[in-house]
């Protein structure tokens, strides 16, 4: 008969084992993509009653390896929030060498960390629905902006509540443009349209609308161009949600994305290769326009600001109001 005193070590025992620090490195795992044809198969796809709504997976878009210690900086951060179930690292760099991830240790600070390698170069793969996602919501990011841990908190918050749109901290616009009678693409302090992917939360039911259900020829102008993937979930979001993305003001650390002009929330550069970068996105909008038949994209106004207690604030034309009275809807 083992003694009392044998039990009760033997439970405290059992219980130090349960109650491991939560910031133990996670194991890190290179896994392949489904190829193209594969991914539109819902026996891929998880039934949606499992899928959870409590927190929601990270996709970051990586392609460059001189970069990859930034990515594995942005990804350790974004591993302690709370609110992120899971990370993949969608590698898009079908260059690198296979085992070269073999060699590279991504430390978790809590949410396990994988890569992805896309099977080939496409723009539109970052948007691929994908059988290992367990949770209704993805956040997609560019490997090259932080948002802030509270930032993320109340953007997943703001999207639990609006699960139909798209939720963002960067904001841009379409517009018309009388003189060319063609769509622009354009940043309107006023209001907005679109935002981007350097940081999106969107439910993974956009993704399949993306990359299944929408005419191939407008993921072939993303192809083609090698650009506006983004526009383009903005088109297929709006469409669903009859209603335009919702802005929450995040404070990002933003290294820097030539395509997507380096600015943080509504702040406007520029230069030259800007004039050219919207020249482009607005031919995009054009396409997409002309290929889906419509124009879905509607406009916002006001953004999400930090919340009072657990209540996310709104501002519009300088007032703040409850987001769940101006933006609920
Ligand atoms: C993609 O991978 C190749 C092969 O390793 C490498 O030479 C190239 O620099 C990579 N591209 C970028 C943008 O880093």
């Amino acid at each position: 008969m083992p003694s009392r005193r044998t039990i009760i070590s033997l439970l405290a025992f059992t219980l130090f084992l349960s109650l491991k620090p939560s910031y133990s490195k996670r194991l890190f795992s290179n896994l392949e993509s489904l190829e193209d044809h594969d991914i539109c198969d819902h026996k891929n796809l998880p039934a949606s009653h499992d899928l959870r709504g409590d927190q929601l997976t990270l996709l970051i878009s990586g392609f460059s390896e001189t970069r990859l210690p930034l990515i594995r900086q942005i990804a350790a951060a974004y591993s302690s929030l709370p609110s992120i179930f899971e990370i993949f690292i969608i590698w898009g760099n079908t260059s690198t060498p296979s085992d070269f991830f073999r060699f590279q240790n991504f430390e978790s600070l809590g949410a396990p960390i994988s890569v992805i390698r896309d099977p080939h170069l496409s723009l539109n793969l970052r948007f691929s629905p994908r059988g290992i996602i367990r949770t209704r919501a993805v956040a997609t990011c560019d490997d090259d902006v932080l948002v802030d841990p509270a930032s993320v908190h109340l953007a997943f918050r703001v999207w639990q509540r609006n699960p139909e749109k798209l939720v963002g901290f960067f904001a841009r616009s379409h517009s018309y443009d009388i003189s060319s009678k063609s769509w622009i693409y354009t940043v309107d302090p006023a209001k907005f349209s679109m935002v981007l992917t350097k940081f999106m939360i969107l439910s993974i039911e956009y993704l399949f609308e993306y990359s299944c259900k929408i005419p191939a020829r407008a993921r072939g102008v993303v192809d083609e161009w090698r650009n506006c993937e983004d526009i383009l979930m903005n088109f297929v979001v709006s469409s669903g949600a009859r209603s335009g993305p919702i802005l929450v003001e995040g404070k990002a650390r933003d290294w820097g994305d030539a395509r997507n002009e380096g600015g943080v929330g509504r702040e406007v550069g520029l230069s030259m290769r800007n004039v050219e970068h919207r020249k482009r996105r607005g031919l995009c909008i054009e396409e997409f326009h002309r290929i889906l038949g419509r124009m879905p994209l509607r406009y916002s106004y006001g953004r999400v600001v930090g919340g009072v207690g657990e209540q996310g604030m709104c501002e519009k034309g300088g007032d703040l109001v409850l987001c769940d009275q101006e933006l609920g809807g």
